[in-house]
């Protein structure tokens, strides 16, 4: 049993003011600059004398990472740091299902608690903006509200257990190249109305405990050290009380760091315990030299106050929280939060003729090509690496429901090793995996193909982008040769990022099945059988060519940037917006997502026909399911302002419910909409303006398919 409805506890810290003051006055100039820095890779010190305890982090944000050294990158090699490995956060959106999303943080939180954490790195809710930023799958897709209301109940959930969840990267690390100094340019409006939403949601709905900053600098200055990023936006405008942590390495300066709201400095350097003292943790921007500040008088002591106050506050949240739940680890209900985030993620692309779902009763030969069939994709992928206790392969998922058939495998093609794990052998080559590959597909009845990326540098992998969207490892001419053989194909994608599919017509079906850790052959076999019948919806664009991608339009200065700086000449048409306004039709859409039912949408209503600021906007709607079986569809609100003072992108997400629904029945669902969520930010003013007139609402079950439009005013 899942349960989802955990109800907001109340903050910890509540009333604990006081006693802060009190441990204050009781520390010293030098206990407290320590806690502003590491101690190790992954924790800070608390003061022993005092008995305020350290504080433990970990990574996040699909399951808590294994022991790593105190002193270096190394895993420490624990026995006892065997987890539950969560679907990839990209699938998590592609769920469409807020519920969902807080089992998963409850579970990842119960995990982390058990585990002895007090910070989850993540969620990560940078927006998508380029196919190539190698750390897409980490992320909520590329659009502001979805990612806001998939985040905000992830961070609930990780928060009940007495663990920090830690939002992260704040802001603009929408690539991987050149993360650690490129300097991002971007309009105030894109900044706000785009790139800031979702870490807004997470302080003020998500009430997050903790913040990182981002690597990378915006208009000149490093994010985990930007005035206007945290002191404004971050802790003045949204009220953020808690810590901010820089990502780690992300600081650069200790009078910045110390003046521009960073809090606690981790990664700097890692050779604290070994040969030099350069980057040792006393050398740190906020240790030694952020202490000799204080001591001139430089920085005033109200600073320091101010960051230990909050790391503190933190702590009574959680570590100093006599009365915090105990957690639990690698339990039945965590593997079951899994599958079903996993089986609710993936998005069935294209189905011809009915392709799948496939009868797990009938007595068939079923060819399984492909590396991703059998490739652990826990391991690789940079911080976000697990070290899951098990990791069920598609090859083993579909070996166990399909027991009546006959299952072959072939790779088809090598991509090398992963990061750890098993080596191939030398002897398969190429052109002898495709060979094989051939032969097999041909004897088969059916052939389900499971390529993608991997987890590898130059994939979907932290510290690189990808230099194309091709798939790698010669798949496309792979595909080309499987089809000459046998036409009965389905495609399964393992990845966290669009690729581009020249071969698209040609295949019968195509799933998209992210990333979806410990259970992951499991929820395959689910939806590929009809277990689960698929509602994931793309979280983002599937171009069908990079340069159809708003980013990449723009050239170099665009993505990646001269190696300096980097402007976001598209503004605010990332995504979905900028396909619709250009009239630039994607290879799949924004919301995109079938099933094996078939559902109509009608009598589209709005409960007024105009409205003031305050007003909530309620839109109504008729779902039918008209398909033989029982399923969910995701019903789409997006709203655009044909007549404006500004551009505009033709429409964009306000609104979304996902819908379950018995063969044969209908229900009204009611969609919701603050009529001021449809302001702009205006640049001429610094802030929202919510403009008088007509607006559109677009209703349907993905940006490219509106069932129904209407008018409405805002007066
Ligand atoms: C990543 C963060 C991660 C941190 C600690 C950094 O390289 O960008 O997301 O939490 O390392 O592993």
């Amino acid at each position: 049993m899942i349960s989802t409805n955990h109800t907001s506890a109340q903050d910890p810290a509540t009333g604990k003011e006081g006693m802060i003051d009190s441990i204050l006055k009781e520390m010293t100039l030098e206990e407290k600059v320590a806690m502003c820095h590491a101690q190790s890779k992954f924790s800070s010190p608390g003061v022993p004398r005092l008995g305020v305890p350290e504080l433990w982090m970990s990574d996040g944000p699909h399951g808590v990472r294994g022991e790593i050294n105190w002193d270096d990158w190394g895993y420490a090699g624990w026995t006892n740091d065997s987890i539950t490995a969560f679907p990839a956060l990209t699938c998590l959106a592609a769920s469409f299902n807020p519920k969902l999303a807080e089992a998963y943080g409850f579970a990842i939180g119960e995990e982390a608690r058990y585990r002895k954490k007090d910070v989850l790195l993540g969620p990560g809710v940078n927006i998508y903006r380029t196919p190539l930023n190698g750390r897409n799958f980490e992320y909520m897709g590329e659009d502001p509200h979805l990612a806001s209301v998939m985040s905000v109940p992830y961070i609930h959930g990780v928060q009940k257990n007495g663990v920090a969840a830690c939002l992260k990267h704040y802001v603009l690390n929408n690539q991987e190249k050149w993360r650690d100094h490129i300097n991002v340019e971007v309009s105030d409006r894109a900044l706000y109305e785009i790139y800031l939403p979702a870490f807004k949601a997470g302080v003020e709905e998500g009430k997050v405990w903790s913040v990182m900053g981002a690597y990378n600098q915006f208009r000149g200055q490093f994010c985990c050290h930007n005035e206007l990023l945290l002191n404004k936006v971050l802790k003045k405008d949204w009220n953020f009380d808690g810590a901010v942590v820089t990502d780690w390495g992300g600081a650069h300066d200790t009078k910045e760091a110390a003046l521009h709201g960073l809090d606690i400095e981790m990664g700097t350097g890692t050779d604290g315990l070994t040969s030099t003292a350069k980057n040792a943790y006393d050398n740190y921007y906020l240790a030694k030299p952020f202490l000799a500040l204080l001591k001139k008088g430089e920085v005033d002591k109200a600073v320091l106050d101010d960051k230990v106050r909050r790391i503190l506050r933190l702590m009574f949240r959680t570590n100093m929280n006599s009365d915090r739940a105990i957690g639990k680890m690698n339990n039945q209900e965590h593997l079951d939060v899994a599958r079903k985030v996993a089986g609710e993620g993936i998005v069935l692309l294209k189905n011809d003729d009915a392709f799948f779902p496939l009868d797990p009763n009938k007595a068939m030969t079923i060819a399984v090509i492909g590396e991703n069939a059998t490739r652990a994709m826990t391991i690789g992928g940079g911080s976000s690496e697990l070290k899951a206790k098990h990791e069920i392969s598609p090859l083993e998922g579909i070996q166990k429901r399909f027991s009546k058939a006959k299952v072959f495998h072939a790779m088809g093609y090598a991509s090398g090793p992963p990061a750890y794990g098993k080596v191939i052998p030398p002897k398969l080559d190429t052109d002898s995996l495709r060979t094989e590959a051939i032969a097999v597909a041909a004897k088969a009845d059916v052939v389900l193909y499971f390529g993608g990326l991997n987890k590898n540098h130059g994939q979907d992998c932290e510290g690189g982008d990808r230099d194309n969207m091709k798939l790698p490892f010669g798949q496309d001419q792979l595909l080309d040769e499987l089809i000459k053989v046998n036409n009965n194909i389905g495609v399964v994608l393992i990845s966290g990022n669009a690729v581009a599919m020249p071969w698209v017509s040609e295949v019968e079906a195509i799933m998209q099945a992210w990333y979806l850790g410990s259970e992951a052959g499991h929820a395959i076999a689910d939806v590929i059988s009809g277990d689960v019948n698929p509602s994931g919806k793309l979280p983002f664009t599937f171009p069908v060519k990079l340069t159809d991608n708003a980013a990449h339009h723009y050239g170099e200065l665009s993505y990646p940037g001269d190696g300096t700086d980097q402007y976001y000449k598209e503004d605010i048409l990332v995504g979905y917006r900028w396909h619709d306004t250009k009239k630039i039709k994607p290879l799949f859409a924004f919301g995109h997502g079938l099933s094996y039912s078939s559902f109509a949408l009608s009598d589209v209503t709005a409960d007024k026909p105009s409205y003031t600021a305050d007003d909530m906007i309620n839109i109504s709607c008729r779902v039918t399911n008209t398909g033989q079986i029982a399923g969910a569809e995701v019903v789409q609100v997006y709203v655009g302002k044909p007549q404006s003072k500004v551009a505009r992108a033709i429409k964009e997400l306000k609104a979304f419910n996902k819908v379950t629904l018995q063969k044969g029945e209908a229900t009204t669902t009611t969609l919701s909409i603050k009529a001021s969520n449809l302001s702009f930010y205006d640049e001429a003013i610094n802030g929202w303006q919510l403009e008088k007139g007509d607006y559109t609402i677009h209703v349907g079950t993905a940006s490219d398919q509106i069932v129904e439009e209407l008018q409405i005013t805002i007066k």
